[in-house]
């Protein structure tokens, strides 16, 4: 595949958005910025431009997209019907970063996005060039995170370019976005919300406006420690994506969890032995850590207590490890309230489940 990737500027977003419309509207595919990350976008209904985001991504096939919508009417189009507790959601929620799985009506969008199950992922996104390219291109826009599957997920346009420059027709610059992480993927069955994937809406903000349970379904954050029964697995909804190796470095990562006084002593001893075996070692830290530690090099991803300024860093940090040529990560864990779900989330997939955790 070789195809010219155009780029358009944040400055230029305006001419942007008109030719990145006229593309999407043509069967081309487009990366855009969302409030999340970027997403690498084309025409819902046409099963053409949706293969094409499949190998531009390099993507398996059973993993569905999400089909992103200009406003929340024309999610009627799409789902074959909604419920009290979803329509709550999406009026709380939308336009940002809440992703619903709703039963799919048929024939709404190519078979691929769905990649054939009876459900459809949707979600309005907040940014304002994503609208305006959803509202000009005319057509819902099927849009996965704009990375090489496997990759982390792009924060920067120039993060697109890295991994599809020359794979697809163009990139729509937004400068960094907002929050750092993906849409939080939920599945209401019932009154019940399974959260498939946590992100940028928090477990703490759903419950605030459903008032009863919250089940987060256990296979989405551990899934390789092998500790949920058989039976939870197959009663909770799955996400087809959470099986996939995700977000991760090009180097070995670990991740030292437990009380933040307890951390660095962990953190430091890790990353020594790895630098006396000859390895590139960078540590990931919060801000009160990094001048006590030692290390080729020491990423800051923010204040301990602010879990939202390591959420908007993340992905870059895993990228500039790849770049500065680190083969060993270690990481600080964060506390696990709020935003700091999606971002342990990450940290565990990008660790591959290495974890230690320290008391
Ligand atoms: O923030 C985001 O959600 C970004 C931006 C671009 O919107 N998109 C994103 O897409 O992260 P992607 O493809 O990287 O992740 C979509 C996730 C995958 O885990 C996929 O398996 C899940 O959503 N998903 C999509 N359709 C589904 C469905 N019908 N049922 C269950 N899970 C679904
Ligand atoms: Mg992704």
């Amino acid at each position: 595949m070789n195809v010219l990737t155009k780029y358009w500027p944040a400055q230029q977003a305006q001419l942007g958005v008109m030719e990145a419309a006229a593309a999407i509207a043509a069967g081309g595919v487009i990366a855009f910025p969302t409030e999340t990350v970027y997403g690498l976008g084309g025409n819902a209904r046409s099963t053409a431009a949706v293969e094409r985001i499949f190998t531009a991504k390099g993507r398996p096939s059973d993993n569905p997209l999400i089909v992103h919508l200009a406003n929340k009417k024309e999610v009627y189009s799409l789902a074959e019907h909604v419920n009290e507790v979803e329509e709550a959601l999406m009026e709380a929620f939308w336009p940002g970063p809440l992703t619903l799985v709703l039963p799919v009506r048929e024939g709404a969008v190519s078979p691929l996005v769905t990649a054939g199950l009876d459900t459809v992922a949707v979600r309005v996104p907040e940014h304002e060039l994503a609208r305006l390219l959803i509202e000009q291109s005319g057509c819902p826009i099927a849009a996965p995170s704009a990375n090489r599957s496997g990759r982390p997920s792009p924060t920067q346009a120039s993060h697109v370019l890295e991994d599809l420059n020359g794979r697809i027709d163009g990139v729509l610059d937004g400068g960094a976005t907002g929050v750092g992480l993906e849409s939080t993927v939920i599945r209401v069955v019932g009154r019940k919300v399974h959260i498939l994937r946590p992100g940028g809406v928090t477990r703490e903000q759903i419950q605030s406006i459903i008032g009863s349970t919250v089940e987060i379904s256990p296979p989405n954050d551990r899934e390789s420690s092998g500790s949920e029964s058989t039976a939870s697995v197959e009663l909770a909804p799955r996400s087809p994506g959470v099986k996939y190796a995700h977000y991760a470095p090009k180097g070995e990562m670990i991740l030292i969890t437990g009380p933040m006084e307890k951390l660095a002593a962990a953190v430091q001893r890790k990353g020594d032995q790895a630098a006396a075996s000859g390895r590139h070692v960078a540590i990931i830290c919060c801000e009160e850590h990094s001048a006590s530690y030692h290390a080729e090099a020491i990423l800051v991803s923010g204040p301990y207590h602010a879990p939202e300024t390591a959420a908007h860093s993340l992905y870059a940090l895993l990228r500039e490890c790849d770049e500065r040529g680190i083969d060993y990560i270690v990481a600080e864990g964060y506390p696990e309230e709020g935003i700091g779900a999606a971002l342990m989330n990450r940290l565990r997939k990008a660790a591959g489940g290495h974890e230690i955790t320290v008391d």
